[in-house]
Protein backbone atom coordinates (compact mmCIF):
# COMPACT_ATOMS: atom_id res chain seq x y z
CA UNK A 1 0.00 0.00 0.00
CA UNK A 2 1.30 3.51 -0.83
CA UNK A 3 2.24 6.10 1.67
CA UNK A 4 -0.36 7.97 0.83
CA UNK A 5 -3.04 5.44 0.81
CA UNK A 6 -1.96 4.76 4.60
CA UNK A 7 -1.79 8.25 5.63
CA UNK A 8 -5.57 9.28 4.43
CA UNK A 9 -6.93 6.06 5.62
CA UNK A 10 -5.65 6.52 8.68
CA UNK A 11 -7.03 10.07 9.48
CA UNK A 12 -10.39 8.96 7.86
CA UNK A 13 -10.47 5.80 10.68
CA UNK A 14 -9.13 8.38 13.46
CA UNK A 15 -12.11 11.30 12.31
CA UNK A 16 -14.60 8.15 12.78
CA UNK A 17 -13.05 7.05 15.75
CA UNK A 18 -13.79 10.46 17.54
CA UNK A 19 -17.36 10.51 16.18
CA UNK A 20 -17.48 6.89 18.13
CA UNK A 21 -16.01 8.61 21.53
CA UNK A 22 -17.49 12.15 21.48
CA UNK A 23 -21.23 10.16 20.66
CA UNK A 24 -20.73 7.49 23.29
CA UNK A 25 -21.78 4.69 20.81
CA UNK A 26 -22.50 1.31 22.33
CA UNK A 27 -22.05 -2.18 20.76
CA UNK A 28 -26.15 -2.20 20.54
CA UNK A 29 -25.55 0.71 18.11
CA UNK A 30 -22.21 -0.76 16.74
CA UNK A 31 -23.62 -4.05 15.76
CA UNK A 32 -26.98 -2.20 14.64
CA UNK A 33 -25.04 -0.01 12.08
CA UNK A 34 -22.76 -2.94 11.12
CA UNK A 35 -25.97 -5.08 10.06
CA UNK A 36 -27.11 -1.87 8.14
CA UNK A 37 -23.83 -1.93 6.34
CA UNK A 38 -24.71 -6.12 5.21
CA UNK A 39 -27.61 -4.50 3.32
CA UNK A 40 -25.30 -3.42 1.03
CA UNK A 41 -23.50 -6.98 0.23
CA UNK A 42 -26.93 -7.33 -1.44
CA UNK A 43 -27.21 -4.65 -3.95
CA UNK A 44 -23.47 -3.58 -3.62
CA UNK A 45 -22.93 -2.94 -7.44
CA UNK A 46 -25.41 -0.21 -7.57
CA UNK A 47 -25.61 0.83 -3.98
CA UNK A 48 -22.13 1.52 -3.01
CA UNK A 49 -21.24 4.20 -5.90
CA UNK A 50 -24.41 5.60 -5.36
CA UNK A 51 -24.24 6.75 -1.23
CA UNK A 52 -20.37 7.59 -2.08
CA UNK A 53 -21.12 9.88 -4.52
CA UNK A 54 -24.32 10.93 -2.72
CA UNK A 55 -22.07 11.60 -0.08
CA UNK A 56 -18.55 12.35 -1.20
CA UNK A 57 -18.92 13.61 -5.11
CA UNK A 58 -19.39 17.20 -4.20
CA UNK A 59 -16.84 17.48 -1.74
CA UNK A 60 -14.19 15.93 -4.49
CA UNK A 61 -15.43 18.42 -6.79
CA UNK A 62 -14.63 21.30 -4.09
CA UNK A 63 -10.91 19.96 -3.93
CA UNK A 64 -10.96 19.59 -7.78
CA UNK A 65 -11.37 23.57 -7.70
CA UNK A 66 -8.38 24.39 -5.32
CA UNK A 67 -6.30 23.55 -7.90
CA UNK A 68 -7.85 25.41 -10.72
CA UNK A 69 -8.41 29.22 -11.81
CA UNK A 70 -11.20 28.72 -13.94
CA UNK A 71 -15.06 28.25 -13.63
CA UNK A 72 -16.32 26.42 -10.53
CA UNK A 73 -16.56 22.48 -11.53
CA UNK A 74 -19.60 20.03 -9.82
CA UNK A 75 -20.59 16.63 -9.75
CA UNK A 76 -21.23 14.61 -12.90
CA UNK A 77 -23.77 11.95 -11.62
CA UNK A 78 -24.46 9.09 -13.03
CA UNK A 79 -26.60 10.30 -16.16
CA UNK A 80 -23.65 11.33 -18.55
CA UNK A 81 -23.33 9.62 -21.70
CA UNK A 82 -20.87 9.69 -24.78
CA UNK A 83 -23.02 8.91 -27.10
CA UNK A 84 -24.88 11.90 -27.15
CA UNK A 85 -26.52 13.25 -30.31
CA UNK A 86 -23.83 16.08 -32.29
CA UNK A 87 -26.34 19.33 -32.02
CA UNK A 88 -26.20 22.47 -33.84
CA UNK A 89 -28.79 25.23 -31.91
CA UNK A 90 -31.34 23.26 -29.99
CA UNK A 91 -31.41 20.16 -27.82
CA UNK A 92 -34.18 17.66 -29.00
CA UNK A 93 -37.00 17.16 -26.67
CA UNK A 94 -40.87 16.92 -26.42
CA UNK A 95 -41.87 20.24 -27.55
CA UNK A 96 -45.17 19.78 -25.43
CA UNK A 97 -43.52 19.77 -22.37
CA UNK A 98 -41.73 22.30 -20.10
CA UNK A 99 -41.01 25.70 -20.52
CA UNK A 100 -38.71 27.06 -23.03
CA UNK A 101 -34.89 27.48 -21.51
CA UNK A 102 -32.08 29.14 -23.86
CA UNK A 103 -28.60 28.47 -22.25
CA UNK A 104 -25.66 30.69 -24.28
CA UNK A 105 -22.31 31.71 -23.29
CA UNK A 106 -19.02 31.36 -24.81
CA UNK A 107 -16.24 28.94 -24.21
CA UNK A 108 -12.58 30.19 -23.09
CA UNK A 109 -9.47 30.45 -21.68
CA UNK A 110 -7.85 32.06 -18.42
CA UNK A 111 -6.87 34.76 -20.44
CA UNK A 112 -10.07 35.17 -21.92
CA UNK A 113 -9.52 34.09 -25.54
CA UNK A 114 -12.17 31.82 -27.27
CA UNK A 115 -11.68 28.17 -27.78
CA UNK A 116 -12.77 27.17 -30.95
CA UNK A 117 -13.63 23.22 -31.63
CA UNK A 118 -14.37 22.60 -27.25
CA UNK A 119 -16.60 19.85 -27.16
CA UNK A 120 -19.62 21.15 -24.84
CA UNK A 121 -21.91 18.21 -23.76
CA UNK A 122 -25.01 19.21 -22.28
CA UNK A 123 -27.96 17.10 -20.39
CA UNK A 124 -30.75 17.13 -18.13
CA UNK A 125 -34.03 15.76 -16.86
CA UNK A 126 -37.16 16.07 -19.09
CA UNK A 127 -40.27 17.75 -16.86
CA UNK A 128 -41.19 14.67 -15.14
CA UNK A 129 -37.29 14.32 -13.88
CA UNK A 130 -36.16 11.57 -16.04
CA UNK A 131 -33.58 11.26 -17.76
CA UNK A 132 -33.24 10.09 -21.39
CA UNK A 133 -31.40 6.51 -22.13
CA UNK A 134 -31.94 5.60 -18.36
CA UNK A 135 -35.72 5.03 -18.09
CA UNK A 136 -37.45 2.18 -19.97
CA UNK A 137 -37.21 3.27 -23.78
CA UNK A 138 -36.62 6.94 -23.78
CA UNK A 139 -34.23 7.10 -26.50
CA UNK A 140 -30.96 8.76 -25.99
CA UNK A 141 -31.23 11.71 -28.41
CA UNK A 142 -33.79 13.77 -26.31
CA UNK A 143 -32.49 16.21 -23.71
CA UNK A 144 -28.65 15.53 -23.91
CA UNK A 145 -26.45 16.66 -27.10
CA UNK A 146 -23.10 17.73 -27.79
CA UNK A 147 -21.89 20.87 -29.33
CA UNK A 148 -18.75 22.13 -30.90
CA UNK A 149 -17.96 25.52 -30.02
CA UNK A 150 -16.83 27.52 -33.06
CA UNK A 151 -14.34 30.77 -33.23
CA UNK A 152 -15.75 32.88 -31.19
CA UNK A 153 -16.33 30.49 -28.39
CA UNK A 154 -20.23 31.80 -28.25
CA UNK A 155 -23.03 28.94 -28.01
CA UNK A 156 -26.69 29.56 -28.25
CA UNK A 157 -28.97 26.07 -27.34
CA UNK A 158 -32.57 25.88 -26.84
CA UNK A 159 -33.96 22.87 -24.58
CA UNK A 160 -36.65 23.02 -21.60
CA UNK A 161 -36.47 23.82 -18.45
CA UNK A 162 -35.50 20.26 -16.59
CA UNK A 163 -37.29 19.46 -13.15
CA UNK A 164 -36.25 18.34 -9.20
CA UNK A 165 -36.19 14.87 -9.26
CA UNK A 166 -35.75 12.00 -6.62
CA UNK A 167 -32.55 10.04 -6.25
CA UNK A 168 -32.80 6.39 -6.29
CA UNK A 169 -33.99 5.70 -2.46
CA UNK A 170 -35.63 2.27 -1.90
CA UNK A 171 -32.26 0.72 -1.04
CA UNK A 172 -29.60 1.31 1.65
CA UNK A 173 -28.88 4.63 0.28
CA UNK A 174 -32.30 6.34 0.89
CA UNK A 175 -32.08 4.32 3.98
CA UNK A 176 -29.40 6.52 4.95
CA UNK A 177 -30.54 9.86 4.19
CA UNK A 178 -33.53 8.63 6.18
CA UNK A 179 -31.18 7.73 9.35
CA UNK A 180 -30.12 11.46 8.57
CA UNK A 181 -33.19 12.98 8.22
CA UNK A 182 -32.90 13.87 4.62
CA UNK A 183 -34.96 13.28 1.51
CA UNK A 184 -33.77 11.86 -1.27
CA UNK A 185 -34.68 15.34 -3.90
CA UNK A 186 -32.19 17.04 -6.17
CA UNK A 187 -33.11 20.79 -7.17
CA UNK A 188 -33.89 21.10 -11.28
CA UNK A 189 -30.74 21.51 -12.82
CA UNK A 190 -28.76 21.17 -15.90
CA UNK A 191 -25.42 19.55 -16.75
CA UNK A 192 -22.27 20.37 -18.27
CA UNK A 193 -19.33 18.77 -19.69
CA UNK A 194 -16.28 21.09 -21.63
CA UNK A 195 -13.46 18.98 -23.59
CA UNK A 196 -11.05 20.66 -25.56
CA UNK A 197 -7.14 19.71 -26.59
CA UNK A 198 -4.85 21.18 -24.19
CA UNK A 199 -7.60 22.11 -21.41
CA UNK A 200 -8.79 19.65 -18.12
CA UNK A 201 -11.96 18.80 -18.70
CA UNK A 202 -14.33 20.49 -17.11
CA UNK A 203 -18.10 19.00 -15.38
CA UNK A 204 -20.23 21.49 -13.61
CA UNK A 205 -23.94 22.25 -13.08
CA UNK A 206 -26.08 24.86 -13.29
CA UNK A 207 -29.38 25.12 -10.51
CA UNK A 208 -32.29 27.59 -10.60
CA UNK A 209 -32.65 30.57 -7.58
CA UNK A 210 -35.74 29.80 -5.71
CA UNK A 211 -36.48 26.54 -7.33
CA UNK A 212 -37.88 23.36 -4.64
CA UNK A 213 -34.79 21.49 -2.96
CA UNK A 214 -32.59 24.28 -4.08
CA UNK A 215 -31.45 24.82 -0.50
CA UNK A 216 -31.54 21.15 0.53
CA UNK A 217 -29.97 19.09 -2.26
CA UNK A 218 -30.10 15.32 -1.20
CA UNK A 219 -26.60 15.02 -2.51
CA UNK A 220 -25.39 18.56 -1.14
CA UNK A 221 -23.61 19.44 -4.67
CA UNK A 222 -25.43 22.71 -4.75
CA UNK A 223 -22.71 26.11 -4.35
CA UNK A 224 -23.14 29.08 -4.35
CA UNK A 225 -21.57 30.32 -7.91
CA UNK A 226 -23.45 27.52 -9.42
CA UNK A 227 -27.38 28.87 -9.01
CA UNK A 228 -28.64 31.32 -11.60
CA UNK A 229 -31.30 33.50 -12.15
CA UNK A 230 -32.07 33.36 -15.76
CA UNK A 231 -33.62 36.39 -17.90
CA UNK A 232 -37.07 36.21 -19.63
CA UNK A 233 -36.78 36.35 -22.94
CA UNK A 234 -39.80 36.30 -24.73
CA UNK A 235 -41.68 33.04 -23.69
CA UNK A 236 -38.02 31.87 -22.45
CA UNK A 237 -35.65 31.74 -19.22
CA UNK A 238 -32.11 32.65 -20.08
CA UNK A 239 -29.58 30.88 -18.61
CA UNK A 240 -25.85 32.22 -19.03
CA UNK A 241 -23.10 30.08 -18.67
CA UNK A 242 -19.36 30.95 -19.48
CA UNK A 243 -17.12 28.27 -18.97
CA UNK A 244 -13.38 29.61 -18.42
CA UNK A 245 -11.02 26.09 -18.99
CA UNK A 246 -7.90 25.43 -16.99
CA UNK A 247 -4.73 24.41 -19.49
CA UNK A 248 -3.99 21.32 -19.21
FE1 LIG B 1 -28.92 15.29 -12.82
Amino acid sequence: MSTRSAVVIHDILKSVREALWHHDVTFEEYRAAVGFLRKYAQSAEFEIPLTCDMLFNATISDIEMKHRKGSVSNLEGPYFLEAAPTITDRISTRDEEGDELIIEGQVRDLSGNPIEGAELYIWHSDSQGLYSGFSGDFPIDLYRGKKIIGPTGEYSVRTTMPAPYMIPHDGPSGELLGFMGRHPWRPAHVHFKVRAQGFLEFTTQAYFAGGDWVDSDCVEGVRAPLVHDPEIRGNAKVLKMDFVLDPA
